[in-house]
């Protein structure tokens, strides 16, 4: 893989794509060993056509490097949940994890009103906090201890534009 000559190539995904999901998902090093299930059932949801779920995947020179995962908030108008996003380390800071969020916002212009996503506050995850930060999500919440003892969720959301 030469991320730096190839630009991203987002689509579809389907059942063959499951082992790279699961080892992409695994390879970033933030999520626990009892989270991985969790986005492999999100992932068969969405792509049997769940209406709780989306998924996009991006290639980079023709392997899979990354994706995301949203559905709509249930009991909501128009707020949907980022669920998933995750980039193969080789590839981080390629242009890969903005390439599928931009996807996500287009994909729900005109139909959603709010993006939130949940995430932890631990030092790991300052990368992931500056990403967010960096593309127009705005800190609006801490739920102290939320994860575990010393382990604060964190959640932001971004406005999406009308039509
Ligand atoms: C967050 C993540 C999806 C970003 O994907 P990416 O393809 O590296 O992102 P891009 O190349 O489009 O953008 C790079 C930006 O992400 C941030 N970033 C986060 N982690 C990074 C990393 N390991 N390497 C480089 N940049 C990283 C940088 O701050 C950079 O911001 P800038 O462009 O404003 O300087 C990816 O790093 C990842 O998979 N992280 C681990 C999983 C995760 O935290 N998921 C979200 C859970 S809520």
């Amino acid at each position: 893989m030469n991320p730096v000559a190839s630009l991203p190539r987002l689509r579809d995904l389907s059942p063959v794509d499951r082992g790279r999901i699961e080892s992409i998902t695994r390879a970033v090093g933030v999520f626990g060993d009892a989270e991985i299930p969790v986005a492999l059932e999100v992932f068969d949801a969405a792509i049997a056509g769940s209406p709780d779920y989306a998924a996009v995947g991006a290639e980079l020179d023709g392997e899979l490097a990354g994706w995301i995962c949203w559905g709509p908030t249930p009991c909501t108008a128009g707020t949907y949940d980022l669920y998933w996003i995750a980039v193969d380390p080789g590839a981080h800071g390629t242009g890969i994890g903005t390439a599928l969020l931009t996807r996500m916002e287009r994909r729900l212009a005109g139909c959603g009103r709010l993006i939130v996503v949940e995430t932890a506050g631990r030092p790991a995850y300052a990368a992931t906090r500056a990403f967010y930060e960096a593309r127009g999500y705005r800190r609006v919440a801490v739920i102290p201890e939320f994860y575990a003892p010393g382990d604060d969720q964190v959640v932001y959301t971004k406005a999406l534009s009308s039509g």
